[in-house]
């Protein structure tokens, strides 16, 4: 006679996420990055902003945000005079090829993206953020299931699939890109997002 398997428990808490995330060979990342990078911040802050993936830096730290990238969005925060937020990543471990000693960072694709929605949304449920920033393509496709360019939609508030307003801006990776007047720019917009989401707060 058949009998059900084992069935996994939904994790019931964002630390039993954050420890079943560590755990995750949903796709195929895990096998080369160092660790799972799970989000971090203040769970309770109401403001959820969401990254691509872990960088270089990150995936050796196990926390988001803590490399170059990490620096202009902190200095950018602190021009637009936001407060706490929970920083997370729409994909949870880094994607890199190997030159020499040097690890380079590789886009998530469209089906990495939708394995590790899994926790984001899961991360979601748990912080309930009544506002989200989306940093860049990935983000903004994780968070809405559009993926259109970012151009035209940068500034603007969209819908998030659970139904919440999700604000999307630049990465600021993309920021380091740019040289010039662009560089400045692209700058510029970021902390006037960030600072249209602390209007958004209130
Ligand atoms: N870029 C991201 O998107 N997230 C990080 O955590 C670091 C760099």
């Amino acid at each position: 006679r058949l009998q059900p398997g084992p069935v996994a428990d939904l994790p019931a808490s964002l630390g039993e996420a954050q420890v079943a995330a560590a755990h995750c060979r949903r796709c195929g990342l895990c096998e080369a990055a160092t660790q799972t990078v799970w989000g971090d911040g203040d769970p309770d802050a109401g403001i959820m902003i969401v990254g691509e993936q872990p960088g270089d830096q990150e995936d050796l730290a196990g926390r988001p945000f803590v490399g170059p990238a990490g620096q202009v969005l902190k200095e950018a925060m602190a021009q637009a005079e936001l407060g706490p937020v929970w920083l997370t990543n729409a994909v949870k471990h880094f994607k890199f090829r190997t030159t020499g000693k040097r690890r380079i960072h590789q886009a998530p694709n469209r089906g990495e993206i939708d394995h590790c929605r899994w926790w984001l949304d899961l991360e979601r449920r748990f912080i309930k953020p009544r506002l989200t920033l989306a940093l860049g393509a990935t983000a903004a496709y994780a968070l809405t299931g559009d993926a259109s360019p970012l151009r035209a939609r940068r500034g603007m508030v969209e819908t998030a699939r659970d139904g919440g307003p999700v604000l999307v801006t630049w990465h600021p990776s993309f920021t380091l890109r740019q040289s010039g007047q662009a560089a400045v720019q692209a700058r510029a917009e970021l902390v006037e997002d960030l600072t249209k989401l602390r209007a958004m707060q209130a």
